[in-house]
């Protein structure tokens, strides 16, 4: 397989990835992906470094069995906690994630210098978007917000509007964020896009809500593109794998991705 006809691996602990794959989709249509949802683990984001880090480790060594050409850690969590390792253990393979392009684009463009982030515990308490957000713009504020309740209920696909329980959580946590005068609010898990029209409601015209999975994609075909990466010829090909139920998962991500999964949803003993 040539180079740049090989697969783009990406992947999260649930069905979260699937936002970066469909702006990846967006933006590089051609593109072959494999994408793996460690659903029999997820979430990651309530454990401990050393387990989210077995768990990243496991989960790269699945997509490494495929004929891949980059590695997309579609999943903040893992990203914050885990990405050194993954680029020491597969150091001839270019390894993006989520973090670095979405501070950068948000430290480049809040006008308050006011950021709000909401994310899960584990990338909260790694402070990776603080470290990464200044950076970039050193007289920024921060405020960063755990917000644990959100991965399971979109994993139970109560992600749409008109949903009265995420409706009541989600007005729960970002009241007090929207109070505090934030211009910029990044969606620091990429679960979160999949409730982005309840969370544009609740925070107002006045705040730029910007998705880590948008930024991931962007900055990937850059990359792709200066490393003579990208796929030239025409037509794509998408395998998706899981390590729990594929069925679940596979109704889950038709009802958000639609034509864009374009491909079959099986299961994977990793
Ligand atoms: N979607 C992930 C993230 O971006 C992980 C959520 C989780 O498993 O807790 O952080």
């Amino acid at each position: 397989m040539n180079n740049n006809e090989q697969y783009i691996g990406v992947f999260d602990s649930g069905i979260g990835g699937l936002t970066v794959v469909k702006s990846i989709v967006e933006s590089m249509p051609d593109e072959n992906i494999i994408y793996f949802g460690d659903t029999a683990h997820v979430p990651y984001g309530t454990r401990s470094r050393e387990q989210i880090t077995q768990y990243v480790l496991n989960d790269v060594k699945f997509l490494h069995k495929f004929s891949i050409k980059a590695v997309v850690i579609a999943c903040n969590t893992a990203d914050a906690i885990a990405r050194e390792t993954v680029e020491k253990k597969y150091s001839q393979i270019p390894v993006f994630g989520v973090v670095e392009p979405t501070s950068k684009k948000a430290a480049l463009s809040t006008k308050s210098g006011k950021i709000g982030i909401i994310a899960t515990n584990a990338t909260v308490n790694s402070k990776a978007y603080e470290k990464t957000i200044h950076k970039y713009n050193e007289k920024t504020e921060v405020i960063s917000l755990a917000c644990p309740l959100l991965v399971p209920l979109v994993e139970e696909g109560r992600f749409h509007k008109g949903d009265k329980v995420i409706e009541r959580v989600l007005n729960e946590y970002l009241t007090p964020l929207k109070e505090q005068g934030i211009d910029t609010l990044i969606l620091g898990c990429t679960h979160y896009p999949l409730l982005y029209d309840i969370i544009k409601d609740i925070m107002g015209e006045g705040v730029d809500v910007i998705s880590s999975s948008e930024a991931a994609a962007e900055t990937l075909k850059n990359e792709l593109s200066s490393r003579q990466l990208l796929k030239a010829t025409k037509g794509s090909e998408r395998k998706y794998f899981v390590s729990d139920n594929a069925e679940f998962f596979e109704k889950q991500a038709l009802i958000f991705m639609g034509d864009a999964l374009g491909g079959k949803v099986q299961h994977a003993d990793v």
